[in-house]
């Protein structure tokens, strides 16, 4: 099977291209070339002599963007010249055939409306269940058209489920499960490497493709998926989360706007390997643009010198919050708790769900310990439980409440 020339499939892309179920359920590690392989299929569909509609999903538009891209350079290795635009969102034509690289943010709002013989989505376990059932199979449903997901397992969500079902039927949904290593250009270094870097039970997940039931995960899948899909009003205080970077993890930031009744996300930002200075530069650039009214970060560690430098950066509503353990369980409890009760709307970032489903509760003698499983990060996490406890109680109470809460009594 030629689909590229010069292009050549691995063993397991190669059975992927070659299945002709009408749902394909590809579960695998990172880097195995998942997106690789959605390009390759993306461009063989659009070569075929009948018109084709093929839509790409991811679960943000930068993720979307990738395979996008990727297929515009297979597209033109094969030869051939697409019309392509970019803004306000990817569209590609080639003759009558045309791809949309869309991503699946707000329940999929972006995505209503369309009919396609093809619906691609990339890190398919990261988009909630109800946009592949009620925004993209409808839209096969006229053109009998077919359903590819790829992605990395995430417990044992709908993802699971559907991979399930092609391991017992195999016609009407295909099924398979690749770890990474079954990527033969994958090198066994930056695999060694991987592994020093996680826990081994996130090893096994991201690289080996398990599907791990979310023993210890203390924000649930299915919290995490409402959260993405709430649609709330942007309207009420503006509120940040700090955490500084130390060694070698990130700085992140996150602004919420709203109240502990309900509050939306409007930005998550993480820098990694910048010197003090220029990670002060980036979060006060932001935090002056935005004006959020509070703005707490964790301290420990870093002291008051940073704190101060953020206050005198433009930011006297800085304030610092030390991180003891007691601290730590009511931030997350609580961020846990907006989360459970869908008070949250978060932006499908993928390091901050990738973050969320890897933070773990591990039961010690003295209690429990909260954080990214092993050495993952979990930077993101403790940026948006600082800005939701940040958050006033009520949007009428905002101004009453704000600023005068400790953290430890929470
Ligand atoms: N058949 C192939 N031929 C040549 N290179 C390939 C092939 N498949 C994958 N690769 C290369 O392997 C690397 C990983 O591929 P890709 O980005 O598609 O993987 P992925 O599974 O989507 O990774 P991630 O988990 O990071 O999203 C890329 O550099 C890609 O070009
Ligand atoms: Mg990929």
């Amino acid at each position: 099977m030629v689909v590229i020339s010069g292009w050549h499939p691995h063993p397991g892309q190669l059975a992927f291209l070659a299945s002709e179920a009408r749902v394909r359920v590809l579960a695998c590690g990172r880097r195995w070339g998942k997106t690789e392989v959605i390009a390759a299929e993306i461009t063989r569909t659009l070569r075929r002599d009948a018109p084709r509609q093929v839509l790409l999903v991811a679960p943000s538009q930068e993720q979307a963007m990738l395979g996008f891209e990727r297929a515009v350079e297979f597209l033109h290795r094969a030869g051939v010249r697409p019309t392509i635009r970019r803004t306000p969102a990817p569209t590609l034509a080639l003759g009558d055939s045309k791809l949309w690289a869309r991503s699946a943010a707000r329940g999929g709002m972006l995505l209503r409306g369309r009919k396609a013989h093809m619906v691609i989505v990339d890190e398919a376990a990261y988009v909630p269940e109800s946009v592949i059932n009620e925004v993209l199979m409808p839209m096969l449903a006229d053109t009998g058209g077919k359903l590819a997901l790829v992605s990395t397992p995430r417990g044992k969500n709908y993802f699971y489920r559907l991979y399930q079902q092609g391991q017992e039927d195999g016609v009407h949904i295909w099924s398979l499960r690749c770890p990474s290593w079954h990527n033969p250009l994958l090198s066994p270094t930056l695999l060694q490497m991987q592994a020093s870097l996680m826990s081994a039970r996130q090893f096994q997940v991201e690289y080996g493709a398990m599907f791990l039931d979310d023993a210890g995960q203390v924000f649930r899948t299915e919290w995490v998926d409402r959260a993405l899909q709430q649609n709330l009003p942007e309207e009420g205080l503006m509120v940040a989360g700090v955490d500084w970077a130390r060694r070698q993890d990130y700085t992140a930031l996150t602004i919420l706007r709203g109240a502990r009744e309900g509050a939306k996300m409007l930005l998550i930002r993480r820098w990694q390997g910048l010197s003090w200075r220029e990670q002060l530069e980036a979060v006060a650039g932001l935090l002056r643009l935005y004006q959020p009214v509070r703005v707490l970060c964790d301290r420990t560690g870093v002291g008051d010198p940073l704190l101060e430098a953020l206050q005198e950066a433009g930011i006297p509503q800085a304030e610092g919050v030390v991180f003891t353990p007691a601290v730590k369980q009511n931030l997350i409890d609580h961020l846990a708790l907006m989360l459970e009760q869908g008070r949250l709307q978060l932006l499908p970032e993928p390091a901050l769900l990738s973050e969320l489903y890897h933070f773990e509760a591990t039961p010690t003698h003295r209690g429990a310990r909260l954080q990214g499983a092993g050495g993952a990060h979990d930077d993101l996490v403790i940026a948006l439980a600082l800005a939701a406890w940040g958050l006033p109680q009520t949007s009428q109470g905002a101004i009453r409440t704000s600023g005068n809460e400790r953290v430890g009594q929470g």
